[in-house]
């Protein structure tokens, strides 16, 4: 199996071990969490499931749930009331505890606040995104205020990291996130506490939200190339 392939069984597969109807569901960002909302509208349209509540977490997963024809709210909609049964998402790298470095597709943010306020969550990755050690090899996401660029590298220079500005595609200048802010990119050079980084890199004046997701024990379905769906609870 190819990579597009494993993300494709990857996302089917979480969704028909964990999504039932009634469920009111986050759905995650990026070219394996799209398998997830592309399969939901499909199990849907087939009648197979009914009543699905979805709050995506950017603007990819809302289009394509504009597409499906799927329920669209927000965290913050009566009917979803700040609290979501299920979120299933992607990841740029997981480790053995299941701490996750998430960002990649820019959508942090609300993936974040998303996730945390799940009863359960999800992470569905292919078997290259799975590490020793977080932040060596894929550089953790930090969502900043404009204005606090350049303080920000400084001060993840001093925690050892080095940053740089996330520049866009087909557009001059950085990448401008969903709500606003810029994004750095910090690598490490040794391995580090994902936990105490979570905690401390948001204590510095300007940084909104990182990519460390340590605060959850999410089931992890990884796709092999030989074309099995491990689950890891
Ligand atoms: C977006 C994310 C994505 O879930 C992460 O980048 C993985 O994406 P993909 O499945 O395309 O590799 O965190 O902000």
């Amino acid at each position: 199996m190819d990579q597009q392939e494993m993300k494709a069984m990857t996302g089917k597969g979480a969704v028909d071990r964990l999504v039932t109807s009634g469920m009111k569901l986050g759905l995650g960002t990026g070219s394996t969490a799209i398998h997830v909302v592309r399969h939901i509208g499909m199990l849907m349209k087939e009648g197979k499931l009914k009543n699905i509540l979805a709050v995506p977490t950017s603007f990819q997963p809302l289009i394509a749930c504009e597409e499906w024809g799927i329920p669209i709210y927000t965290l913050n909609s009566k009917e979803i009331g700040g609290q979501l049964d299920l979120t299933i998402d992607g990841a740029d790298e997981v480790e053995g505890a299941h701490y996750c470095v998430k960002g990649g597709g820019g959508a942090l943010l609300l993936e974040k606040i998303v996730a945390y306020a799940s009863r359960s969550y999800a992470i569905v990755v292919d078997e290259t995104k799975i590490v020793k050690n977080l932040g060596l090899c894929f550089p953790v996401p930090l969502e900043v205020i404009p204005e606090a660029r350049i303080s920000v590298i400084r001060e993840a220079e001093r925690l050892g990291a080095e940053g740089t500005l996330r520049e866009a595609v087909r557009k001059a200048g950085p990448v401008i996130t969903e709500h606003g802010n810029l994004l750095l990119d910090i690598r490490f050079k040794h391995p580090i506490d994902p936990v105490a980084l979570e905690r401390d890199l948001n204590q510095i004046p300007g940084v909104v939200e990182n990519g460390f997701f340590t605060r959850l024990r999410p089931t992890v379905f990884i796709g092999h190339t030989d074309g099995t769906l491990e689950i890891r609870e």
